[in-house]
């Protein structure tokens, strides 16, 4: 068994440490001589393609939020309006759907019961379905009209991480393609974007080569009842997915809030000593997001949390409101998730560790969920 998690403790750490590779395999060979996008399996025509006037993404758990990442980009992108639903609800919502409608799933394991449920209700109702996957042959891509496959490896422990990274990578690539073919001026920009996003994996690997002081307040913060996150735009989501992390992994309560929904609720459960992740966009984010954010930190700060800030390497302004600083590599706003969420991982990670659970089985839960 230790040779199978490669000389890790647990499968889960394993996962996160093959998060460059895990990246670098979905971006792999994406791309043909015209910059088009290679896709795994195809059904559906270009001209097909360039009608479509919205997007559905349908998920669960944590590919639900690598969804609610990817919609800002896409949308950024390709100007298709992009809603994302929880694969569960789709089906019961009477959601808007034609021919021109793509819904695209997202499913690590390919199996799960809502999720495939919901693309088959799509199908049903005349959309074109895609399906972004990590397990070759599984049910929702043989379901949907088009593939593309994660190519992340295996992912064993039940809370997802690597193909979190690979989904929104592949869905990024997505997004690139779709602006391409209908002829948005982007052409060039995909290029640029496609030429960082092949960057991203490095810079994953630095962050994996420092988590040493991760792993300490992971493990100072052993008894701790209760985590917030915080997240603006892209950081929203990731946010979420933190929190989502520390649910599964270390049974601790813990919420996720869009950083300026707070002074309409989430403040008032801010008392001292209450420790709140904030996942600080990077200065270069369009509409002063990053000075806005910043300004929350202090907010909290004043009424006693103790900030735990995911800020980029070089950004100064956020030390004086912060006890600790976590640091990130520099990335362009949208690509910044793939980097940010990494220590959020690794804290949930290193806390379930310290109060001696079982970080690939956690209790209750399973990998994959083939019943609704
Ligand atoms: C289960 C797992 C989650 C996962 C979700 C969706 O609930 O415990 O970790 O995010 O299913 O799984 P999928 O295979 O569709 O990505």
């Amino acid at each position: 068994a230790a040779a199978e998690k490669g000389g890790y403790a647990t499968f889960m750490e394993k996962e996160i440490n093959e998060q460059p590779a895990a990246v670098r395999d979905t971006l792999l060979g994406r791309t043909d001589e015209n910059g088009r996008l290679v896709l795994d399996d195809m059904r559906i025509s270009e001209e097909e393609l360039s009608q479509i006037h919205r997007i559905y993404i349908v998920a669960c758990g944590t590919a639900a939020y690598a969804g609610m990442t990817a919609k800002y980009a896409i949308e950024h992108w390709t100007r298709i309006p992009v809603e994302v639903a929880l694969a569960h609800e789709f089906r019961y919502c009477d959601p808007i759907v034609d021919e021109r409608t793509l819904v695209v799933s997202i499913s690590q394991s390919g199996e799960t019961m809502d999720t495939l449920m919901a693309v088959k209700h799509a199908r049903s109702l005349g959309a074109k379905t895609l399906a972004i996957c990590n397990t070759h042959g599984s049910t929702i891509p043989r379901e949907s009209d088009a593939v593309l496959y994660l190519h992340a490896g295996p992912e064993i422990a039940v809370a997802s991480t690597k193909a979190f990274l690979g989904m929104i990578a592949a869905c990024y690539v997505l997004g690139l393609y779709l602006a391409q073919l209908r002829g948005e001026t982007y052409a060039d920009d995909a290029k640029q974007v496609m030429a960082e996003l092949h960057g991203i994996p490095d810079k994953i690997q630095a962050l994996l080569d420092d988590t040493e002081r991760v792993k300490e307040i992971a493990f100072f913060m052993a008894d701790t009842r209760s985590v917030l996150f915080l997240g603006r735009n892209v950081g929203y989501p990731i946010a979420m997915e933190g929190a989502l992390k520390l649910k599964e992994l270390a049974y601790i309560h813990a919420e996720g809030f869009a950083a300026g929904e707070l002074k309409h609720g989430p403040i008032a459960l801010i008392e001292p000593g209450q420790p709140v992740f904030i996942v600080v966009p990077g200065p270069d984010t369009p509409h002063d997001l990053h000075k806005k954010v910043v300004s929350n930190i202090q907010e909290i700060r004043a009424r006693g949390a103790r900030t735990l800030v995911i800020a980029e390497e070089g950004d100064e302004d956020v030390v004086p409101f912060a006890d600790e600083v976590i640091r990130v590599p520099q990335a362009s706003p949208l690509l910044e998730p793939l980097l940010t969420v990494v220590p959020l991982q690794v804290f949930a990670l290193h806390l379930s560790t310290a109060k001696g659970l079982d970080v690939d089985q956690p209790r209750n839960l399973a990998k994959s969920v083939t019943v609704e």
